[in-house]
């Protein structure tokens, strides 16, 4: 047996005790973890981004909207009035990296999909003040100019698949033709509707026969928070 005196006045001796009582602790923390399938509770309706979706979400985080913006409704009362349902892990699972943010400048997003038409998106992405008069929000007019080629969404598809999003090989085929079909309301949606359901089909920017930017990070905006059906998940506590 080591006595105390022995311990303390050697500091070798004294690490790798040390590190041993904490790799102890690590082990009994950690090794559950991967006896388990996930962390996070799957929640019916969460489903992948569809290809137009996508590239708005790359807009979204390239124009850095999650500086004013987050997409996380806290589980308090007063948000959840404002807000909606609070947010659940499940709903960000496929977001690589997640939107929650830190900062609210702006009002939270999360639920922000179905709140507002198309066209008050597009009005207020060109001039938030022409619909919201005292807001701060810049202006991002220039996204209706720019046209999205997107001819390496497939691969982008492969790309986020191999971090755990379960795009099937069919969806990383149609990629580039689901893109189009999603901004143009006269396209035949019936195999694009079952491999994204719930996904808005619009000319989000007015103008079918043009992909730009704008189309991407509206059909963004219009799916956040939609994919769950709370009447089916809400906990009883906050049914009203
Ligand atoms: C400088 C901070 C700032 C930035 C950057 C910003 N916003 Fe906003 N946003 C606001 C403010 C403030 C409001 C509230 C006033 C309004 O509706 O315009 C707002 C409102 C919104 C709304 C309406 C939300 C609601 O529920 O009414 C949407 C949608 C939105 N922003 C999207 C975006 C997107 C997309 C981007 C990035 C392209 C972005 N914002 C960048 C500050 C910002």
């Amino acid at each position: 047996m080591f006595s105390h005196a022995k311990i303390e006045t050697n500091t070798a001796l004294l690490l790798v005790l040390a590190l041993l009582t904490v790799a102890i602790g690590g082990i009994v923390e950690i090794i559950p973890l991967y006896t388990i399938e996930t962390t996070i509770e799957r929640v019916q309706g969460v489903r992948p981004y569809s290809p137009l979706e996508l590239v708005g979400r790359n807009i979204y985080i390239r124009e850095g909207c999650y500086l004013c913006h987050s997409q996380q409704i806290h589980p308090f009362r007063d948000e959840v009035e404002r807000y909606g349902h609070y947010s659940l892990a499940a709903e960000s699972m496929y977001d690589h990296p997640f939107q929650w943010g830190s900062k609210r400048t702006g009002p939270d997003l999360a639920r922000v999909g179905g709140k507002y038409s198309n066209e008050w998106h597009v009005a207020h992405m060109v001039q938030p003040r022409s619909v919201v008069p005292e807001s701060i929000m810049p202006g991002y007019p220039f996204l209706l100019d720019r046209t999205v080629n997107a001819s390496d969404i497939a691969q982008h598809l492969r790309a986020v698949r191999k971090v755990g999003v379960p795009y099937t090989d069919e969806m990383i085929e149609n990629a580039r033709a689901d893109i189009d079909v999603q901004q143009n309301p006269d396209a035949d949606t019936t195999d694009f509707a079952k491999r994204y359901p719930k996904a808005v089909v619009g000319a989000f920017d007015g103008n079918p026969a043009r992909l730009t930017e704008m189309d991407a990070l509206v059909a963004y905006l219009q799916v956040l928070g939609t994919m769950v059906d709370f009447s089916a998940v809400t906990p009883q506590q906050l049914k009203q």
